[in-house]
């Protein structure tokens, strides 16, 4: 076998992953759903993974912050990620509670446990395995999960507009309580000793402040040819 033959078979037995990693409110989720949509492959938030991990902690009274006590549940979890975004917790449909004001201000604490982080990452491996990749969203994907991933994609933006993103998400808190959260959701996911969100070196950096999402789905298929 040449060189090039083995590269080229190794290649075919990788995975196909994307990686779309970066803050919240980068405009993650929507450009990353709308990629798999366009290349037509499947896609996985892991953000709500995590989230359902907070989840199933409130919802059986563990406290986030016992670390010990959040991993053993966190093995436990019996959890399906739908493709069309419905989230199912240890058989309770917990699609809209994921994303509510209390799941979301424990989950930076439950993502920064490192046996949560190790079990939702062989989580995520088999889940590639068994779709024969995908688009993969969150904060480690093409820096931990997938170092070799086939496109690595970061996307940011400033913190105002991010904060005026989520705002419009949540009607019932002021733009500076989102500000403020987002704020404190940074520094813990950038700050955490585990897998930091952090840019991978070979990733391509896609500043979103200014531009629509079809402008940079366009941008990251071209970044693919
Ligand atoms: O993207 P999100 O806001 O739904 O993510 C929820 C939390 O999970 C956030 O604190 C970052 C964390 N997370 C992570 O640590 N690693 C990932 N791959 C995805 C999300």
């Amino acid at each position: 076998m040449t060189e090039s033959s083995v590269s080229d078979h190794e290649d075919a037995a990788r995975p196909r992953i994307i990686a779309i990693d970066g803050p919240a409110g980068s405009g993650k989720s929507t450009v990353a759903r709308a990629v798999a949509a366009r290349i037509g492959i499947p896609y996985l938030d892991t953000g709500a993974m995590y989230r359902s991990v907070a989840f199933a902690a409130l919802r059986s009274g563990v406290d986030p912050e016992d670390a010990d006590l959040v991993a053993n549940l966190a093995r436990d979890l019996v959890l399906t990620m739908h493709p069309d975004g419905t989230v199912i917790v240890d058989g309770f449909d917990a699609t809209i509670e994921i994303r509510g004001p209390e799941v979301t201000r424990a989950v930076s604490i439950v993502a920064a446990n490192p046996a949560v982080r190790s079990e939702m990452r062989s989580r995520q491996r088999e889940w590639a395995t068994e779709h024969g990749g995908g688009v993969m969203e969150g904060r480690d994907i093409g820096t931990v999960v997938f170092p070799d991933a086939r496109l690595k994609v970061y996307l940011d933006a400033s913190p105002e507009i991010r904060a005026a993103r989520r705002s419009k998400e949540v009607a019932d808190l002021s733009y500076e309580a989102v500000a403020s959260d987002l704020a404190r959701r940074d520094a813990l996911d950038q700050n955490r000793t585990h897998d930091p969100l952090a840019v991978s070196e070979d990733a391509c950096v896609i500043d979103t402040s200014h531009l629509g999402v079809d402008e940079i789905v366009d941008r990251i298929l071209e970044l693919m040819t």
